[in-house]
């Protein structure tokens, strides 16, 4: 039997589209529940000492996907009570989604295309995936990125909040759900 832990020891993996804000909120609800913090990118940077542009370049996109998937599947199954922050293509592998609703609380960073769009310039450079891409392209792969991350996940719609104010949304939501689960609860 798999050791599947109850509500209160899970992880939390925020998920969302590059640019949405996973690493800094990430960073903020983990001070707020005295938790840490784990940026699945980060992980595999340090694992291969080197840069996820330079995995791209010299590996290439199946082979990054490959350690995302092992990185990921990795994380949420033998990490508790960590806020882990997600790649942005990591939820649409099926694996790495099935693997997150079993051992992890899954909340997406919901933005809207209107405002993301005018993020594009501050977050280009080092997002392989962004490249030799036109608008329409990016918005297409944003539009249907959206279809996995609504996926068994909790949306936060973070539009018209700054991330302390999202940070604090999640952190509420979070409450909530751990009231309505005690401790030895079975969930
Ligand atoms: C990717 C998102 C990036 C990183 C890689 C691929 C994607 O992470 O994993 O460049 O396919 O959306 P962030 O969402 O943290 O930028």
């Amino acid at each position: 039997m798999e050791n599947v832990p109850s509500l209160r020891e899970r992880n939390i993996a925020l998920i969302g589209f590059m640019g949405v804000g996973k690493t800094t909120i990430g960073e903020l609800v983990s001070k707020k529940l005295y938790r840490d913090f784990i940026d699945v990118d980060k992980a595999i940077e340090e694992k291969y000492g080197m840069k996820i542009p330079e995995i791209f370049q010299e590996k290439g996109e199946t082979e990054f996907r490959r350690i995302e998937k092992e990185t990921s599947i990795h994380l949420c199954k033998n990490e508790r009570l960590k806020i882990l922050s997600l790649g942005g293509g990591a939820y649409a592998q099926p694996d790495i989604r099935e693997t997150c609703m079993k051992y992890c609380i899954v909340i997406s960073l919901d933005l809207t295309w209107d405002s993301w769009k005018d993020r594009l310039n501050l977050i280009i450079d080092n997002r392989p995936i962004l490249q030799n891409k036109s608008m329409e392209e990016i918005e297409d792969l944003f539009q249907k990125r959206q279809g996995a991350y609504d996926y068994n996940s909790f949306q936060v719609k973070t539009d018209s909040m700054n991330e302390d104010e999202v940070a604090e949304e999640i952190v509420s939501l979070l409450k909530l759900g751990w009231e309505w689960y005690p401790p030895h609860a079975v969930d």
